[in-house]
């Protein structure tokens, strides 16, 4: 498929996808939307892919939401159409989606990395939910996110003076699992997928649905889903070539059944 705001590209078992509006450091407009959601799509329903990468360029991941694009919107419009709700889509991909984020990520721009399973950042990411100086808020999830991944005390600050998040105390903070040489940062990116994609395939979709699961549960219930999936996982045939490979001290071969 041909996309016009992204460059979408198998790296083997790995689906990289660019987002590509350089003109508008890759603000996201209802075209980014719509081709965001079907390049996931596409890969979700892939079975020679097993982990997807969004990025950027150097210099932006994203820079928000399209601010030209939302301008003369009303109520009406954004609550009618239920604006950008489609993003819900992007969290709801079963198989990992890194974020590699150089540059700005601000606004919907942080919120879609927030979105994917990790963010990975390159030394030059800055952070930010900035949206309080256009005279409006968060509006795809960062306000939840944020907080969950930061804590309040800087998420709340962040949000109410617009202030950015540099990437050695986005690290420091949680927000994202490592810090790379902006250089190096989308072949580290897709070096960690093609490891994800390496592993069994049932057993990635688990994994993935119970850490998701710790920010939805109690405890309890959290600790019950997690025990049932992985009993769950010893009705697979990957479980048991994975527990032979490494009695036989060799690497396992999955068929994903
Ligand atoms: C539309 C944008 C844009 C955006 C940048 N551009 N961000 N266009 N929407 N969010 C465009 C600029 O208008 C400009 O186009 C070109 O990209 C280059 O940007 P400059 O500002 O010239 O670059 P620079 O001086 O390097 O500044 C970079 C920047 C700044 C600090 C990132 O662009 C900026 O502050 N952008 C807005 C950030 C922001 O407020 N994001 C939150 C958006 S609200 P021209 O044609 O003039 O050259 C949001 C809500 C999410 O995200 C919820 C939605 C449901």
């Amino acid at each position: 498929t041909a996309y016009e705001t992204l460059l979408v590209e198998n790296r083997g078992p790995v689906t990289l996808i660019t987002l590509n509006r350089p003109q508008a450091l890759n603000a996201l407009n209802s075209q980014v939307l719509a081709e965001l959601i079907a390049a996931l799509e596409a890969f979700d329903k892939d079975d020679a892919q097993g982990c997807a990468v969004i990025t950027g360029s150097e210099k932006a991941f994203a820079a928000g939401a399209d601010i030209k694009e939302m301008s003369g919107q009303g109520f009406a419009d954004m609550y009618g159409s239920n604006f950008f709700a489609g993003y819900d889509r992007v969290a709801a991909t079963r198989k990992p989606v890194i974020a590699a984020v150089a540059g700005y990520a601000l606004g919907g721009g942080c919120e879609l990395a927030m979105m994917c399973d990790f963010i990975l950042a390159g030394d030059n990411a800055k952070f930010g939910q900035p949206e309080i100086k256009l005279a409006v808020t968060p509006g795809m999830g960062g306000s939840q996110r944020l907080p969950r991944a930061v804590g309040k005390a800087k998420a709340m600050e962040m949000c109410l003076t617009g202030r950015l998040m540099d990437a050695e105390e986005a690290e420091r903070s949680g927000l994202v699992a490592r810090v790379v040489p902006a250089a190096e940062l989308v072949e580290d990116a897709v070096r960690t997928a093609s490891t994800i994609a390496g592993m069994a395939p049932l057993a990635v979709k688990a994994n993935k649905e119970m850490v998701n699961a710790a920010y939805e549960t109690n405890l309890q219930m959290g600790i019950q889903f997690e025990r049932r999936l992985f009993h769950g996982l010893f009705g697979t045939e990957d479980q048991k070539e994975g527990m032979a490979a490494f009695v036989e001290k060799r690497p396992g071969k999955w068929t994903g059944k």
